[in-house]
């Protein structure tokens, strides 16, 4: 150390320690500067496989076809020809599944068709029991074998005598005056035992 120094109190590296820095130095800067330098081009390219679980709802509409519901009415249906019948006999028809009394009474009727407006039909079931009925000429009634109740049939099914509270249900009729054909149309009110005459 000169005198100058020692003078000044400072401190000198030595040249073998200014060696070591600048050699330190330049390897921190080279460092730097390759880093900057370095190509950038490359790309890694990652391949990755990727298992999925994909849960699909599936709404389905489907047309399932409907009852086609059945027409309720009653049918006109042929009973007889007008030179089939004769005063006071009575024929038994059927009419929508069920015994129909069909009789000439020799009397004009209420409903009565015919060129004497003396053909009428009945349910052949009371109306207070469901008993089966006879005719009986000489009154025009029907009458129920099981209690014996009686029905004009010229006074559209009147309950004369008897048990029962209801009239007799009549079929409506219709004529044909060209062929004289007569026809069902119809049951005036409900039958004995059933809740809907056409069910
Ligand atoms: S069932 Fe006809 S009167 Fe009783």
């Amino acid at each position: 150390m000169s005198e100058g120094e020692k003078k000044e109190g400072v401190k000198r590296p030595d040249s073998t320690r200014r060696t070591v820095v600048a050699a330190a130095g330049a390897l921190v800067v080279g460092g730097v500067v390759g880093y900057l330098l370095a190509p950038r081009g490359a790309v890694e390219t990652v391949t990755q496989t990727v298992t999925q679980t994909v849960t699909q709802t599936q709404t389905v509409t489907q047309q399932v076809p409907q009852p086609v519901p059945q027409a309720k009415a009653y049918e006109r249906v042929r009973l007889a020809n007008i030179r089939d019948l004769a005063n006071k006999r009575p024929v038994v028809r059927q009419y929508m599944g069920l015994n129909v009394l069909l009789v000439k009474l020799g009397e004009r009727a209420v409903g009565g068709v015919g060129p004497d407006g003396d053909v009428v039909a009945f349910v052949n079931v009371c109306t207070h029991m469901g008993g089966p009925l006879i005719y009986v000429p000489d009154t025009n009634c029907a009458v129920c074998q099981l209690h014996y109740t009686q029905f004009d049939l010229a006074r559209g099914g009147k309950q004369v005598t008897g048990h029962a509270t209801e009239y007799l249900p009549q079929v409506e009729l219709e004529y044909d005056e060209k062929t004289g054909d007569i026809y069902a149309v119809s049951i005036n009110q409900l039958v004995y035992g059933k809740y809907d005459n056409l069910a």
